[in-house]
């Protein structure tokens, strides 16, 4: 098997070729909202919506050409979540991925205005018929990723974040929403463009889902005693802003040993895929052990 973290920069990079090709140039004065966009977009992120994107269309025998628009769509709508989610009117933060957040490295109208156009980039990605030759596939595409970035997916999350939550139950469901929906779109994507078998759908996204809440709740432990050099962002905003979730509400020890168990239960949902799918079986440790 191949070292995972070289398939994860391996991944890494090809997307960001792809959104570097895929993305607008602007001439005029549309070129502000261009770099801005490109800025946020082909920043160093981790890219592990991509990973999982593009191992699992493998695992399908889906070719990384198709893949790896679909894994842009995703990105496009990753960079647009953090540039809004980083504004003055929601977190309120100066870095991101190691840089001036979008706000700070150009201003806040156009920071909307990226954001806005990162997610209509997404759709237009997902639309074109390089994606996929069936039209009525892209539709689910674009239909899945819609669901998975509004009201009841991460901008529904993002607005019960912005509330608060008091109880476990409804922290759970928010992280959900913000962070799990996402990410389980980046399993489900490929396995639509493959036509999968329903029973191999329920598998797979039931891990996705362990795999998202999973993911929200390392960062919110990265938040509470992670490096901020290694992370490329401030770290101890969730306490200061007095934001409920697992770790400010159970303490970062108990919030790990729910984990724990997560984890364990998340890699049983693959046991019908065998060994196809050993890297997505290894990246549960990898986001476990994340430490940016
Ligand atoms: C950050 O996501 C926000 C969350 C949803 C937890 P990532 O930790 O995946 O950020 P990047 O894309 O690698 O910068
Ligand atoms: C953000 O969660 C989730 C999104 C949908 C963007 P956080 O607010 O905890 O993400 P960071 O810590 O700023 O990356
Ligand atoms: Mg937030
Ligand atoms: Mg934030
Ligand atoms: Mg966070």
């Amino acid at each position: 098997m191949q070292d995972l973290p070289q398939r994860i920069a391996e991944a890494a990079d090809l997307v960001t070729v792809a959104l570097d090709e895929l993305l607008p140039r602007g001439e005029g004065p549309e070129a502000r909202l261009t770099e801005a966009m490109r800025y946020a977009a082909l920043g160093p992120g981790k890219r592990l919506r991509t990973f999982f994107a593009l191992e699992t269309g493998r695992m399908f025998d889906l070719p990384d050409r198709s893949l790896l628009r679909t894994a842009c769509a995703l990105e496009c709508i990753q960079a647009y979540s953090l540039v809004h989610d980083d504004l003055p009117c929601m977190d309120d933060d100066d870095l991101r991925r190691g840089r001036p957040t979008v706000h700070k490295a150009y201003d806040e109208a156009t920071a909307v205005l990226a954001g806005d156009a990162l997610q209509t980039a997404a759709f237009e990605i997902l639309a074109h018929p390089d994606t996929h030759s069936d039209g009525s596939i892209r539709a689910e595409l674009v239909s899945k990723l819609a669901q998975a970035a509004g009201a009841r997916g991460m901008a529904g999350g993002q607005m019960i974040d912005i509330l608060g939550v008091r109880d476990l139950g409804r922290v759970a469901r928010m992280q959900r929403l913000k962070t799990g929906a996402l990410i389980a779109c980046a399993f489900e994507l490929p396995l639509v463009m493959a036509r999968a078998m329903d029973a191999e759908r329920h598998a797979m996204l039931a891990f996705a889902h362990d795999l998202g809440l999973a993911y929200q709740i390392v960062d919110d432990l990265l938040d509470a005693d992670g490096d901020a050099k290694l992370m490329g962002k401030a770290t101890g905003k969730d306490a200061a802003k007095g934001k409920v979730n697992f770790v400010t509400l159970l303490g970062v020890d108990a919030a790990r040993e729910r984990l724990g168990v997560l984890a364990k239960q998340t890699k049983t949902h693959l046991d019908p895929f065998g060994k196809k799918a050993e890297f997505l079986r290894a990246s549960v440790d990898f986001v476990l052990e994340r430490r940016n």
